[in-house]
Parts: structure tokens; C-alpha cells; sequence
């Protein structure tokens, strides 16, 4: 199979070439010449487009086995690979958790024949109660690198010490939902005017920032590899950028929605914007903007968490958190963060659209709504290279995955990659998306960046934007 008139970008920086595939590996990367598909080859057309290592995910909701209703190893996988992802590491808050070796084998049996490469997390703890250790050993042994509770933090510091003694010991990363239950409460939007405006419980940053802080604290003691997951607050950016500068062991990571959308879109009251954290101020996305842009945050990943019509169409207290993004991230990610901001359209944030206006009462200077491009305009934009290595190599390394996914795009490595056209619009249509189901904030936005081709082990497993299993 021939991939025609791309232009290659892995972390040995970009080049205009031609790819050729034989079975599951490349084959030659033609360095500024046109290659010639050998008879009965394939022909992949890349025009206008980046070939690229596939995308990889440390964080995805995939929810089998115990919520097929919401999302299966098979949609989610789809999903993914319509995202331009070639890997995703399966969280494991299912039902039951992924906290025992029959579980995980399990989803390693599902994984089988998806179309993407699903790689389950275990959890921290047994049934995620946060009393006792999971068999992180046993786990290991089959193949697991990331244990997680997410959903929820470990609240016992001793506990999570004990967990990270294990991790470091057995080579694997410690992966930290950080929030302070005690803190948290009943919280259900930010903490602050927001959360007073809207009448709602808050949920406030500094329950983020205090386990940052403690698991930064534990990481050091312990040697343990930490990454902290889907950071939302300014105080924990801050918090990992000086514990970077001291030497620690920790990546972080930040979802396209935190750096897409802010609190203001609560006012809508619609819990398509309900999430674990939660959307904060202008203040925090921007400095988690800035976080990428330094390094300080590492990876850009989904949390992709489907859930059903009934978990959603109810009331904001009641509502499940979360959100879809496998098939949105990478072309959220482009509009919003990419330098040069000519391929932004628009530039900085996205408008809420017309139905989600948000009652002006609440909103006395509207920049609010507009968030930081307007108000604050100082976004200077993202080189494309840094935002595919937060989406693809960093996390593959992360996830143990390099040599397999994350590129280099070269001869003699795996085949695992994805065609991006950076400067295809497209409008999100929740009921057309692959996911079974159809919880996006962007319904309806029209985003800059779209998954031409996806190719799996050298099998292109989305041929012009379609799916093709
Ligand atoms: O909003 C969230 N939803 N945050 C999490 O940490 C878990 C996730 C889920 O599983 O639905």
C-alpha cells in the first residue's frame, strides 16, 4: 500500500514523503520524491495531508464489560481509529472493575479484532473502594503498565504510598484521578460565581490541588512514576511545573475539552458539559494552555466517557460526568491550540452556539463567554509538532507503547498511522459519530482538522474518513 503525497511528521521532525506499506510494517519512506505503488498495490491519497505515527490515548472510557448499553471495546475502538488513534489504554471503571486478572483478561480477549489496539488499565484498588490493593503483580504480568482508579482519587495517602512502592517496583505508572473527596462533595460545576450563579454545588479547585500536591510529595518519596490525569486547574499546572524543575518523575496530561471550553458553558445548564473536574475559569484553561506549550503538560488525552441518553437528560446534580472525544480530540485540539493561527478558525475559543447563549444576567461583561482569546488575547498558538507528540509519542511512552505506536515513521517499524487533512472543516453531528454514545459539548461546532486515513498494524482501518470494520 502506498501512502501518495503527504507530508511525514514524527519526532524526527517533518518531511514531504511518500509511504510505503508491505504487511504490518513500513516498507520505505520516500524522503522528497514521489514513490511508485508497486503492481496491485493500494493507493492511499495523503494530498494536503500529515502522515503521522497514530494518535494514542492513556485515557479512554470503553466501558465493557458491564455498560455495553453506553460504549463496547468494538464502538469504542471504531471511534478511535476515525480518530486517527492506533492505541488506547482502556480505564478500568467498569462493571466489574478491572481489578482482577480474569477482568483484564477479558478485555485483552475483546481487544481481539478491534480497530484499534486496546490496552486495559488496572485499577488501583480492589472494586476502586479505595481500601485495599488490587493484585497490581498479577496484573502486570498480563501486560498492564497503568493502574488507575479514576473516577475517583485514592483518598488514603498511605495507601497510595503503598501503591506507588508496588508500581516502581514493577515498572509501571501510577495513573492519578486527583480530586479530594472530602473537598469535592457534593460539588457538581467550579467551585465560585459560577457555581453561586447557577445555584449549583460547587466543586472547587483546591480538591485537585492538594492531591497534586500530596501524590508529588508520595511520587518523591517512593521513585514511583506518576501521571496525573486530566488536570483542570491553574494551581496544579503550577504545581507540576515546580516539581518538573526539582526533578520529578511526573507527567501530566490535559483533555481537549478543558482546553476548549470553559465553565461559562454550565450556564446553559445542559449536562453535555457536566464532567470530573469540571470545566473551570478562563484563568485556569489558559494556564493549561500554557502548560502545553512548556511542557509542563505532557499529553493531551480524551477521558472519553460515553454515557447513555438516560444518564444525561436529567438534572445536573443527577447527571452522569463525562463526555465522548475519541472521534473530536485531535480536531479540537487543531482549532483551538494550533500555531500558525491561520488554520484557526476560529481562533482561541470555540462560541457556544446560538441555543446554548447563556442568560445574559449571569454574564455582566460577556468576555466570559468567549473566554481568553477575546478577553485576554494572549494565546500565541501551539507548533503542530509539539501537538502530536502530546497526542502520540509522549503518551506512547508513557503507556509503554513505544516501538510499537508513536512512531518514528520509518522503514522496518509497525505500521500503526494516521493521514490528517489539518485543514478540513467539518461540523460535529453527535448521531453520525461511531461511538455508541453521542455525549459531545461540540455538537454542532464546526472544528478545523479531520482523520483521512487510519492504518493498523499496516490494515487501513479508515479509508477516506470511513470506517472500514
Ligand atoms: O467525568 C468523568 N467521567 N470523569 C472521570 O474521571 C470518570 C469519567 C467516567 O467514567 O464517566
Amino acid at each position: 500500500m502506498l501512502i501518495a503525497g503527504g507530508t511525514v511528521m514524527d519526532q524526527g521532525g517533518s518531511r514531504r514523503a511518500d509511504v510505503l506499506v508491505k504487511g504490518e510494517v513500513v516498507a520505505e519512506v520516500g524522503e522528497g520524491r514521489a514513490l511508485r505503488a508497486p503492481a496491485g498495490a493500494d493507493v492511499l491519497d495523503a494530498s494536503g495531508c500529515l502522515v503521522a505515527p497514530g494518535l494514542v490515548d492513556v485515557h479512554a472510557h470503553l466501558r465493557e464489560p458491564g455498560a455495553e448499553e453506553a460504549e463496547s471495546i468494538e464502538t469504542g475502538a471504531r471511534a478511535a481509529a476515525l480518530g486517527g488513534y492506533t492505541a488506547v489504554v482502556a480505564m478500568p471503571n467498569t462493571s466489574p472493575p478491572a481489578d482482577s486478572a480474569a477482568v483484564v483478561r477479558q478485555v485483552l480477549q475483546l481487544a481481539k479484532g478491534a480497530c484499534c489496539d486496546v490496552r486495559p488499565a488496572g485499577t488501583i484498588t480492589l472494586g476502586r473502594e479505595g481500601r485495599v490493593l488490587s493484585p497490581m503483580a498479577e496484573l502486570a504480568a498480563l501486560g498492564v503498565t497503568l493502574f488507575t482508579d479514576d473516577g475517583t482519587g485514592v483518598q488514603d495517602p498511605g495507601l497510595m504510598r503503598r501503591a506507588m512502592e508496588y508500581v516502581s517496583v514493577l515498572g509501571g505508572v501510577i495513573a492519578d484521578h486527583c480530586e479530594d473527596a472530602s473537598l469535592v462533595g457534593a460539588g457538581v460545576v467550579n467551585e465560585g460565581a459560577m457555581s453561586s450563579a447557577l445555584g449549583l454545588p460547587g466543586r472547587p479547585a483546591v480538591a485537585e490541588e492538594v492531591m497534586v500536591l500530596r501524590d508529588l510529595a508520595l511520587a518523591r518519596l517512593t521513585g514511583a512514576r506518576l501521571h496525573l490525569l486530566h488536570l483542570s486547574a491553574a494551581a496544579s499546572v503550577a504545581a507540576v511545573r515546580a516539581a518538573k524543575a526539582a526533578g520529578a518523575q511526573v507527567s501530566a496530561e490535559a483533555t481537549p475539552h478543558h482546553l476548549a471550553l470553559t465553565q461559562d458553558w454550565l450556564a446553559s445548564y445542559s449536562t453535555a458539559f457536566k464532567v470530573n473536574p469540571p470545566l473551570r475559569t478562563s484563568a485556569d484553561l489558559m494556564a493549561l494552555r500554557e502548560g502545553v506549550a512548556d511542557g509542563t503538560i505532557d499529553v493531551i488525552a480524551t477521558d472519553h466517557a460515553p454515557h447513555p441518553p438516560e444518564a444525561k437528560d436529567t438534572s445536573m446534580c443527577e447527571a452522569a460526568p463525562g463526555m465522548v472525544g475519541l472521534e473530536t480530540a485531535l480536531a479540537v485540539a487543531l482549532t483551538v491550540l494550533l500555531d500558525p493561527p491561520g488554520l484557526l478558525d476560529p481562533p482561541g475559543l470555540l462560541d457556544p452556539p446560538g441555543f446554548l447563549e447563556p442568560p445574559g444576567s449571569l454574564h455582566p461583561g460577556s468576555s466570559l463567554v468567549r473566554g481568553p482569546q477575546a478577553s485576554e488575547g494572549q494565546w500565541t498558538g501551539l507548533p503542530l509538532e509539539r501537538l502530536l507528540a502530546a497526542m502520540s509519542w509522549v503518551p506512547a511512552k508513557i503507556a509503554g507503547l513505544s516501538g510499537l505506536h508513536g512512531g518514528p515513521v520509518a522503514p522496518g517499524a509497525p505500521a500503526n498511522l494516521c493521514v490528517v487533512d489539518p485543514a478540513r472543516k467539518w461540523v460535529v453531528r453527535p448521531e453520525k459519530l461511531a461511538s455508541r454514545s453521542h455525549n459531545t459539548p461540540f455538537a454542532g461546532q464546526e472544528l478545523t482538522g479531520k482523520v483521512r486515513h487510519t492504518l493498523l498494524a499496516g490494515e487501513p482501518v479508515v479509508v477516506g474518513e470511513e470506517a472500514q470494520r
